[in-house]
């Protein structure tokens, strides 16, 4: 059974990449849900037409619930031809202003867990498949107030570089998203709203526009794909000036 794996399914992005899934890779048979909340997943189930929906509810955070991944992948042996890394979370604060578990909790979910998952998957994924991660513009340069929320998106980047290299052979393509900010829950989560200047002047992206960009520039093997032209260029400026300059405007 053709099998895509959606991680955060039950909010934001995630609902958005549920919803698009099945009219651009009508071949998926059966998608897993994931993220912490069941009954959130079993409203995102109900946005798939024809495909199977299996609901995983796990706790990606938990060293415990990513083994259990690992022992249902092992046990049903899916033929996994997408694979989107979403779950991710930010937060707001300069380091040492906050417990130090807001902080590395950015590290557990955006760094740890989706290496992990993408680790565990990748011997599923069918030659052919596509491997979608959630990075962000964040990625481009280092974000004072957001130092941790950045850093961690900037190795989902490079970890998606790598990664496509890896698997040419297989040619299993790795698209790193890079999106400006979306009107999700994340920025409640994040203690965003009305606390930053940025976010308050920055131009937002659509999530129907970035999803459906996201599995366009999987289809077509893209490394990566960055909504919007304003952020195209400023992935572009990031690219040629130096950080230690770029960082005295990047304060989130
Ligand atoms: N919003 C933005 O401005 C923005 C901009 C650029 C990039 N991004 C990236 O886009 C992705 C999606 O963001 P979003 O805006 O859709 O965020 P969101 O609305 O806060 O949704 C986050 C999703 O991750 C899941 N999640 C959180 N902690 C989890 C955990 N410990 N285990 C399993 N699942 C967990 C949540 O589900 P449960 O609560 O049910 O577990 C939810 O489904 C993230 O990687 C984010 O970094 C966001």
């Amino acid at each position: 059974m053709k099998t895509a794996i959606i991680t955060g399914a039950s909010a934001g992005l995630g609902l958005e990449f549920v919803a698009q899934l099945e009219e651009f890779f009508p071949e998926i048979e059966c998608v897993w849900l994931i993220s912490r909340s069941v009954d959130k997943l079993a409203s995102a189930a109900k946005l798939l037409k024809k495909a199977e929906a299996k609901i995983v509810p796990l706790d990606l955070c938990s060293e415990a619930d990513t083994d259990k991944f690992e022992a249902l992948l092992k046990e049903e042996k899916p033929e996994i031809s997408l694979l989107v890394n979403n779950a991710g979370c930010g937060y707001l604060a300069n380091i040492g202003d906050t417990d130090y578990k807001v902080q590395t909790r950015m590290v557990d979910l955006n760094i740890r867990a989706l290496t992990a998952i993408t680790a565990i998957s990748v011997p599923y994924i069918i030659n052919g498949g596509r491997i979608i991660n959630m990075s962000s513009i964040a990625s481009f340069c280092p974000n004072p107030r957001m130092t941790v929320y950045s850093a961690s998106k900037s190795y989902v980047s490079a970890f998606s570089r790598g990664l496509e290299e890896e698997l040419k052979p297989r040619k299993i393509s790795v698209t790193a998203v890079c999106s400006g900010p979306l009107d999700t829950e994340f920025l409640d989560i994040a203690g965003i709203r009305g606390q930053s200047k940025t976010f308050d002047v920055l131009p937002f992206c659509n999530p129907k526009n970035v999803v459906s960009g996201a599995y366009k520039a999987a289809r077509k093997g893209h490394s990566v794909h960055t909504p919007r032209a304003f952020f195209k260029f400023y992935r572009f400026v990031a690219k040629i000036v130096p950080q230690s300059l770029m960082v005295k405007f990047t304060k989130t």
